[in-house]
């Protein structure tokens, strides 16, 4: 009897690969500034807030900025990322994750996207599969950013389940804590060398399966 009731996705780098778009953007912006940013640094942004991935790269340009200069700066980075995401296409979305998400809905399990991007409702209107899930918990309902649990914690409360019955997919290590943090399963996407905390941890949404959960 599988005890899952809902299913929990982050968006970046679970659903839809943005992190091309954010390292664009971020490297503008730096570049702006006089410095350069690399990929190697834009991986340890991902699942980092907007705020937060501002004041690191800030940090390792060696750049000190007054709060009011800081969110010129968000400000900006994020009219290039919009930019770019408005021209977002449904095959866009990762292989397998409109599939799995379908399925779950078919097995009668409960659907949430939980995010910190407040760019989530853009993004998913433009793939086209808002209606795809039961909640949608975004950077713009959430006061904490993970590791706290509050953005998992609020997709299971709107979807009235409990969570230890909710299983989280997520990229970020900031993001399997956060899961974690609020008493669910997770699943990472991506490397076990590096989500080492998770339950399982898979390459893409195209290897999970309703079967797999009650091995969760
Ligand atoms: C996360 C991304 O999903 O959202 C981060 O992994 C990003 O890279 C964060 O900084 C906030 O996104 P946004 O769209 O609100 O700037
Ligand atoms: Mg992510």
């Amino acid at each position: 009897m599988n005890s899952i009731k809902a299913c929990i996705f982050d968006l970046d780098g679970v659903i839809v690969d943005t992190a091309v778009y954010h390292y664009k953007a971020w490297k503008r912006l730096a570049n702006s500034l006089g410095f350069d940013f690399t990929e190697e640094q834009n991986e340890k942004l991902k699942g980092v807030s907007r705020v937060r991935s501002l004041e690191l790269i800030l940090q390792w340009g060696g750049i000190t900025k007054t709060a009011a200069e800081q969110e010129v700066l968000a400000t900006e980075k994020n009219t290039w990322y919009v930019e770019m995401i408005n021209h977002m296409k449904p095959d866009e979305i990762l292989p397998g994750a409109k599939e799995f998400v379908q399925s779950c809905r078919d097995a009668g399990i409960k659907t949430a996207l939980g995010s910190a991007s407040k760019n989530s409702m853009m993004i998913l209107e433009k793939i086209g599969i808002v209606d795809l899930f039961d909640a949608i918990i975004d950077g713009n309902k959430v006061s904490k950013a993970k590791p706290d649990p509050e953005v998992f914690l609020k997709g299971a409360e709107a979807v009235g389940v409990a969570p230890a019955d909710c299983v989280v997919f997520e990229d970020a290590i900031a993001g399997i804590q956060a899961a974690i943090a609020g008493g669910m399963k997770a699943v990472g996407i991506g490397s076990p060398e590096v989500l080492t905390e998770a339950n399982l941890v898979i390459s893409g949404l195209d290897k999970m399966s309703i079967e797999k959960l009650d091995e969760l």
